[in-house]
């Protein structure tokens, strides 16, 4: 008897499912015209996130499109820094600024109120409570040394210089930010299997500027603290990492984080992972979205090479990143029937 009938979930249980599970990060944005709509309805993109009936509609958008194996819960991972009191906006067109942590004092000014991401935990009941049996569930949180690079930064960065400056230069108030995040990231995540998520995603996506020794500190380490309070909390909700940009480093996050799934992004080869990742956990990726936005003859070669490379093990079939708002929604249905087609 499998444990679950979700496809997802056996994967992350080490079964080898055909065709393979398939959902798309970012499947939910602006590429879709009914997303455009609902965004134009609520206004503010965190208005959107925490306004239970907008998010349930986002999130369930894709699904009733494409038949996705898996929802992700519509929010994002800056509603961390904004529960914990730091003022978080999204312009349009400049992506999301944040006012920059300065000094070692504004840390103590960071309080966690959780009443805050009360409509996020509603809103994943009700997607809950909508999706078919089969399709799994996912709850997510960016990591701890994601989440500090934006919060330092005060926005996006190509590098987050500042970020890694601090942590380089004054690492103990650095790891006290690093704690703070430890600590609420899990109680947010509990929450959200408490509401009824059935999966986790991390997103460590800025893993990749991260020197080797701030590689094991500052990502690894946090995230390993992280999967363990949840392990604890519940035993069978498998964890998926995702430590973008970490090139053969993801051999030591699979072997020492404890996720039960690694998302690999699109500088790693199906081949490598399938040699040095799968045998020891489930393998989610890795389609480039460029590939995506150009269809034919570019994303049917890619699909191939991925499903032939992984496919006949523990696999989740999604991008190497989010999909990108360029993407024609009719490339999206060709790519789920290519990749069910497998069997
Ligand atoms: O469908 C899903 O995947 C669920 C929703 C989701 C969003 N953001 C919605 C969103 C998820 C899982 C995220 C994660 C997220 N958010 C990450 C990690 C993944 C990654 O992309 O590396 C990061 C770094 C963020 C921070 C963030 N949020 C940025 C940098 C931006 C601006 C970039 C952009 O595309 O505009 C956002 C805004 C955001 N989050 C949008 C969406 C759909 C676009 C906002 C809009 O509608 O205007």
């Amino acid at each position: 008897m499998p444990l679950s009938k979700k496809p997802l979930l056996r994967v992350l249980d080490g079964e080898t499912v055909f065709p393979p599970p398939i959902w798309l990060m970012r499947q939910a944005g602006r590429y879709l015209p009914e997303y455009r709509e609902v965004r134009k309805e609520a206004g503010d993109f965190l208005d959107l996130c925490y306004t239970p009936k907008h998010a349930v509609e986002v999130t369930l958008q894709p699904i009733r499109r494409y038949g996705f194996d898996a929802a992700i819960i519509f929010s994002d991972i800056l509603v961390v820094p904004d529960a914990l009191g730091q003022t978080v906006a999204f312009r349009q067109g400049e992506g999301p600024v944040l006012d920059a942590l300065k000094g070692d004092e504004a840390l103590k000014k960071l309080v966690w109120n959780p009443a805050k991401l009360s409509p996020v935990y509603e809103a994943i009941t009700k997607v809950r409570s909508n999706l078919a049996e089969e399709v799994a569930l996912i709850g997510f949180a960016g990591a701890p040394w994601t989440l500090a690079a934006y919060m330092i930064e005060g926005g996006g960065s190509r590098d987050f210089a500042k970020a890694k400056r601090w942590a380089e230069e004054r690492p103990d108030s650095f790891g006290q930010l690093i704690s703070v995040l430890v600590e609420n990231i899990s109680n947010h995540l509990i929450s959200q299997i408490e509401a009824g998520a059935d999966t986790i995603q991390i997103f460590d996506s800025w893993a990749g500027v991260l020197s080797p020794s701030q590689f094991e500190r500052w990502c690894l380490e946090p995230t390993r603290k992280i999967v363990s309070k949840l392990r604890k909390a519940y035993p069978n909700v498998p964890v998926i990492g995702f430590p973008r940009g970490v090139d053969t480093r993801y051999q030591i996050y699979a072997e020492k984080s404890g996720v039960n799934g690694i998302s690999i992004d699109t500088d790693i080869s199906p081949k490598w992972a399938a040699e040095k990742l799968q045998p020891m956990l489930c393998v989610q990726g890795n389609l480039d979205p460029q590939a995506l936005i150009q269809g034919g003859k570019t994303m049917e070669a890619a699909t191939t090479k991925i499903l032939e490379n992984l496919a006949g093990g523990p696999f989740i079939f999604n991008l190497g990143h989010g999909v990108n708002l360029k993407t024609p929604p009719d490339h999206v249905a060709q790519l789920v029937e290519r990749v069910r087609k497998t069997a």
